[in-house]
């Protein structure tokens, strides 16, 4: 990649990048927040992505080619020379697990402190894993003080004994060094690693659907990914390989086109329901190989498509009824990710869950903030919103003088 353009500017720390590698796209999103908190959005790149599988990288080359491509696009385009990015990871081998931990107060005065808080989420570290499988997040569920169970925020509490439940997310070592490989290989430091649907949350709940209990689903081509909140934290992860390709694939082999025919159909003559149909048209397809062209209708094509969202929305509903949430989503089911495009797949959805379904956008200011007002960058815009988090929680690194700065250099090696 070219780094040494001299209109780019330097990716100051005000400007955050973030870089969904999904199975069928590559989305790099340039952004700063303004005065105001809202986002403002400098630049977009995306670039078809052919090296993944369901939501895995498989081909090394291929992701990097990609990565590549919707990175310089997006330097192009917001006039910033991309150094840091925040990442999104996704795919079946994501594991969440319950565990405890406990840590004695040390304050002589026994004020519970922020240290102590983090000290104890480092406890849980301790967990027993598979030897495969590394962490990618501690989410504290409650804390216990002294036996007193329930309490969300601990800080400036008094106590001896502080427990917590935690939610240890973790992810297959493999997956996450093959997505360091693919992402330093294009020259980038990752700043964070998220998983998809958390990221995706940032994007597109709002604070009270959190807190009265909510479902986030992120369809998009290779994989559905659902987090449950409740009472502003997230409750459960799950993810599957089957999505829109799926879909994509049906349409493939039932009407013997390829796979860029059934893509397009399917975006323009697709339906999830067959009784919400309400103009029943006959399209056109052009035949393969001097073949004839066909002529199929809408419904048609919904008999195809329609048991593919049912099985997809099947299994959102199995993890729901698995978390233990099947009566205790008030703000229901939110859908995100390119599949949520489908027509009528919010009406199958609300049918099947009995629960409200609403389809969620991203939102952002500033010239390009139409693009990515789309499903499909519910991820990116969510990892530049968590960039952005995390900036603000972690203050700024204090002076430190060249001997410190030397001592510190030593040290990491
Ligand atoms: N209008 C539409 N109707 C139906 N499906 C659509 C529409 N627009 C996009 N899609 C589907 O959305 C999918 C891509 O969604 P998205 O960009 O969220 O996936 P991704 O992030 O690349 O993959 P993943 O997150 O699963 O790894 C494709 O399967 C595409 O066919
Ligand atoms: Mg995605």
């Amino acid at each position: 990649m070219v780094k040494t353009e001299p209109h780019r500017r330097d990716q100051g720390p005000e400007v955050v990048v973030g870089l969904d590698i999904g199975t069928t796209k590559v989305c790099a999103l340039v952004a700063q927040q303004q005065q105001t908190g809202e986002l403002h959005v400098l630049g977009i790149g995306t670039a078809p992505s052919e090296g993944l599988n369901r939501g895995v990288v498989v081909n090394i080359e291929k992701t990097v080619a990609s990565i590549a491509q919707a990175i310089e696009q997006a330097e192009q385009r917001s006039g910033i020379r991309i150094e840091r990015v925040t990442v999104g990871i996704s795919g079946d081998h994501i594991r969440a697990q319950q565990t405890r931990s406990v840590i004695a107060i040390s304050n002589p005065n026994r004020e519970i402190s922020a240290a102590d808080v983090a000290r104890l989420l480092e406890d849980a570290r301790s967990v027993a894993l598979p030897p495969d499988q590394v962490i990618l997040h501690l989410i504290p569920q409650e804390y216990i003080v002294d036996g007193q169970d329930g309490i969300t925020d601990p800080v400036g509490m008094s106590g001896v004994r502080m427990e917590a439940r935690v939610c240890v997310i973790t992810a297959l070592v493999t997956a996450v060094q093959n997505l360091y490989r693919c992402v330093e290989r294009v020259g980038l430091q990752i700043e964070h690693l998220v998983l998809q649907p958390l990221a995706s949350s940032y994007a597109v709940l709002e604070p009270e659907e959190k807190e009265v209990g909510v479902a986030l689903v992120d369809i998009g081509g290779g994989t559905t990914d659902i987090a449950i909140f409740d009472e502003g934290v997230v409750r459960y992860t799950a993810v599957f390989g089957i999505a829109g390709r799926q879909i994509t694939d049906d349409i493939r082999r039932g009407l013997g086109i390829i796979t860029a025919q059934a893509e397009e159909i399917k975006r323009t003559y697709g339906h999830a329901v067959q009784e919400s149909i309400l103009h029943d048209e006959v399209f056109p397809i052009p035949g393969i190989g001097g073949r004839k062209p066909m002529e199929i209708s809408k419904s048609l094509l919904c008999q195809i498509i329609q048991p593919r969202v049912e099985e997809i929305l099947e299994f959102v509903l199995a993890e729901i009824h698995r978390a233990g949430y099947l009566h205790r989503l008030p703000a229901g089911v939110v859908l995100t990710g390119g599949t949520a495009l489908l027509r009528g797949i919010d009406e199958l959805a609300q049918r099947l869950f009995q629960l409200p379904v609403k389809i969620g956008f991203p939102s952002a200011r500033g010239g390009l903030a139409a693009e990515v007002a789309h499903p499909m960058y519910a991820t990116a815009v969510g990892l530049v919103l968590f960039g952005l988090e995390q900036r603000r929680r972690q203050p700024k690194a204090p002076k430190r003088s060249l001997l410190q700065r030397l001592k510190a250099f030593f040290e990491e090696f």
